[in-house]
């Protein structure tokens, strides 16, 4: 267990197109395990492999339900909208109001390699579409409403 460096804005890790996890390796294992070290040494609640150098489709997310990582992950239904603050941990201290879908239905491997289908709705889903949207080296301040603000004042929200 680690914590790693997260990138930054500005390095070209997080405009990539990051590569399928095939197999399961203990090299896998112990960067699933340094991401959810990482994420919460930042006290983010979501990080994308990509975040910490890596181009491989690995997300992990904790909301303060449960602790998830998702392989591979596919977004494969929405519904509805929310539209609130988002940051990020590659751009620590900003914030911006992003619209994004209700619910979720994702779909993906576990650790263990095996299919899972998760549904979510609010904070978890904005969270998947996120970290989703990293692997495909895309960033939540493409998709800003208005412009970035700083986190002063707002301390406590959520980065991922
Ligand atoms: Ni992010």
């Amino acid at each position: 267990m680690a914590i790693r460096t997260v990138r930054e804005v500005g390095d070209d890790v997080l405009t990539k197109q990051c590569r399928e996890v095939k197999k399961m390796t203990p090299r896998i294992q112990q960067l699933i395990d340094d991401m959810f070290d990482t994420m919460y040494a930042s006290n983010g609640v979501g990080l994308a492999a990509p975040q910490v150098g890596v181009l491989r489709r690995i997300i992990v997310l904790d909301v303060g339900e449960d602790p998830r990582v998702l392989i591979n992950p596919v977004l494969v239904s929405s519904e509805g909208s929310q539209t609130g603050d988002e940051g990020c941990l590659s751009l620590p201290g900003k914030f911006g109001t992003v619209t994004r879908p209700m619910k979720v239905t994702v779909e993906g491997l576990d650790r263990d390699m095996q299919p899972v289908s998760w549904e979510a709705e609010g904070l978890l889903a904005r969270c998947f579409c996120h970290e989703i949207d990293h692997l495909d080296g895309h960033m939540y301040t493409e998709l800003v409403e208005g412009d970035l603000h700083d986190a002063a004042a707002e301390e406590e929200m959520a980065e991922s």
